[in-house]
């Protein structure tokens, strides 16, 4: 009961509050992907222009498989980190090749394009496939060991099967997409690592470090 009362809470806070970004004006996989490698080392407001400047530019799997690499480095730079964008042409030439350009839905074959490891796998799949998989990025990492108090140490290798199964608990099994976003956007305002207002988080009373008064404890 506690459980469906976090999740309709978490994602009524989401539906009322969700930030307005660009690759959230549907659900499509490529869009997906894109965002969620750009993502990775770099802040959302940077992100936005790149990210609509690349899906003008390359504005499906197959525009991205037969664009000239220059063309996608070009695009990507300023965002340093260029095996993203490698990766990102190498994972659109699998996806024709090895999928005649439709996606697989589960985690375990995204897994297999390049440059997608399990927080992007789950990502896609849940927001883009409506799979009940939770995408664990650091965020999510310190969000989950706030609201449990986990103190396990998550430079450890084990440490992501504690959270992993900890979040396909709790993960809304209707929305999981939505539910995972919800998680990044706390991450990114009430539970932010350096400047949290646990006080006024949408979840407090789920929130077990706040209730505890040890949010800090849990970078
Ligand atoms: N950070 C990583 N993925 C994100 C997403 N889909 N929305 C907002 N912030 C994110």
């Amino acid at each position: 009961e506690k459980i469906k009362a976090f999740r309709r809470t978490l994602l009524a806070w989401y539906d009322a509050n969700k930030r307005d970004l660009p690759w959230r004006v549907d659900r499509n996989a490529y869009h997906v992907l894109v965002s969620e490698l750009m993502l990775q080392q770099t802040q959302v407001q940077t992100v936005i222009p790149y990210y609509q400047r690349f899906i003008t530019q390359m504005p499906t799997v197959q525009a991205l498989a037969d664009a000239p690499e220059a063309q996608v480095m070009k695009a990507w730079e300023g965002l340093g980190y260029y095996s993203r964008a490698r990766n990102l042409q190498k994972a659109a030439k699998q996806l024709i090749r090895d999928y005649g350009g439709v996606w697989p839905h589960t985690v375990q074959e995204l897994q297999q394009l390049a440059g997608i490891g399990p927080y992007t796998a789950g990502a896609i799949a849940s927001i883009a496939f409506d799979q009940v998989e939770p995408a664990i990025d650091g965020n999510a990492f310190r969000v989950f060991a706030r609201l449990f108090c986990i103190p396990d140490d998550i430079a450890q290798p084990k440490t992501r099967a504690v959270f992993d199964r900890l979040i396909r608990q709790v993960i809304d099994p209707k929305r999981p997409g939505d539910f995972n976003q919800a998680i990044m956007d706390l991450g990114a305002s009430y539970m932010s690592a350096k400047d949290p207002d646990p006080k006024h988080s949408p979840v407090a009373a789920f929130d077990a470090s706040w209730q505890t008064g040890r949010v800090l404890d849990f970078p």
